[in-house]
């Protein structure tokens, strides 16, 4: 009765990883208990979403290494990975589920970075050229969120004024609006195969310094300001000061990314029974509810929404 603190499977969002082919699933070592699977296989993983009362799926293509290039053209192909499980998960589930596609360049380009590098430098102003093109590709495909991961400036606006332009003023923007330069990517860039690409280079001249906080209040002030509907935090658990912050200041849905690195912890930890696994990322949960976040994206979507459940 005087719990706070509430959470349903309809604050989770699941980030899931997709290759080609069909039948198809592959382990990532540092993220023991996720897979990469193809399409089809994809699918019936939204079905179970929408069976389990998810909120949204968010989609992350694994492009094979023949399809990555210097400027990252395969990002604009209507037929690429994440817009052809786009396409499939809208068909299946039509309305019952969101689907969130990310916009950035990483999974496209050979160096691995989120926009276009010339001369060693990330080029923003021709990066945010392609990446409203390639927002306007995935609402085609039936996104029901653009979530531009890529952190250029002026890009909210931009691919606000793209989508609305292309008859998508219903679709949602989601930004990724204070994302932290963070170690904590690690896994998640196995997953997508562009941590060989980018080789230790880091994306410190458009990702955030950890150290800024106040950085995170001008970040969303101008993604709200340029038409973000949703505004994210990412890392989760190291930021939670962040999530609180941004609750307190702005009246804007939050979204709090629980990445792959803390996915990792948790669940290594849980592996050598260091930790209790249902405990601990029920805990998390509720401690991304408690700071102020409405949506969480979470590898442990699936088997938080069982755990809640069985109550
Ligand atoms: C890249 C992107 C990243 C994640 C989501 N989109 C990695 C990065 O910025 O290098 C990280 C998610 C995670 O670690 O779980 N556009």
């Amino acid at each position: 009765m005087v719990q706070e603190t509430q959470l349903s499977a309809s604050n989770l969002i699941w980030p899931i990883f997709v290759i080609e082919g069909t039948g198809r699933t592959e382990t990532i070592s540092t993220m023991p208990g996720v897979e990469r699977m193809s399409i089809d296989l994809a699918v019936t993983a939204a079905e179970r979403a929408v069976e389990l009362g998810i909120g949204a799926v968010a989609i992350f293509p694994v492009t094979p290494v023949a399809k990555k290039t210097e400027r990252g053209d395969e990002a604009l192909v209507a037929e690429n990975l994440i817009c052809s499980a786009t396409r499939a998960i809208r068909q299946k589930c039509q309305d019952r589920l969101g689907i969130v596609c990310d916009v950035a360049l990483d999974p496209y380009t050979t160096h691995g970075h989120d926009g276009i590098m010339i001369d060693n430098t990330i080029v923003n102003d021709l990066t945010v050229e392609v990446l409203c093109k390639q927002a306007v590709l995935q609402a085609q495909a039936g996104a029901s969120v653009i979530a531009p991961s890529d952190m250029m400036d002026g890009r909210v606006g931009a691919i606000r004024t793209a989508l609305d332009q292309a008859g998508f003023e219903h679709v949602i923007l989601m930004s990724y609006a204070a994302k932290y330069a963070s170690a904590f990517y690690g896994p998640f860039r196995d997953a997508v195969g562009s941590a060989k690409n980018l080789g230790g280079a880091s994306k410190k001249t458009y990702q955030m310094d950890p150290a800024n906080t106040d950085e995170a209040i001008r970040e969303v002030a101008l993604d709200i300001q340029e038409g973000a509907d949703i505004v994210m935090v990412k890392p989760g658990m190291p930021y939670l000061d962040i999530v609180r912050r941004l609750h307190d200041s702005f009246s804007i849905p939050i979204a709090v990314y629980q990445v792959s690195g803390e996915y990792a912890m948790l669940r290594f930890a849980s592996q050598a029974s260091a930790l209790n696994e249902e405990a601990c990322v029920m805990e998390s949960m509720l401690a991304f509810r408690r700071a102020g976040a409405d949506a969480i994206l979470t590898y442990f979507a699936p088997r938080v929404a069982e755990w809640l459940e069985k109550g």
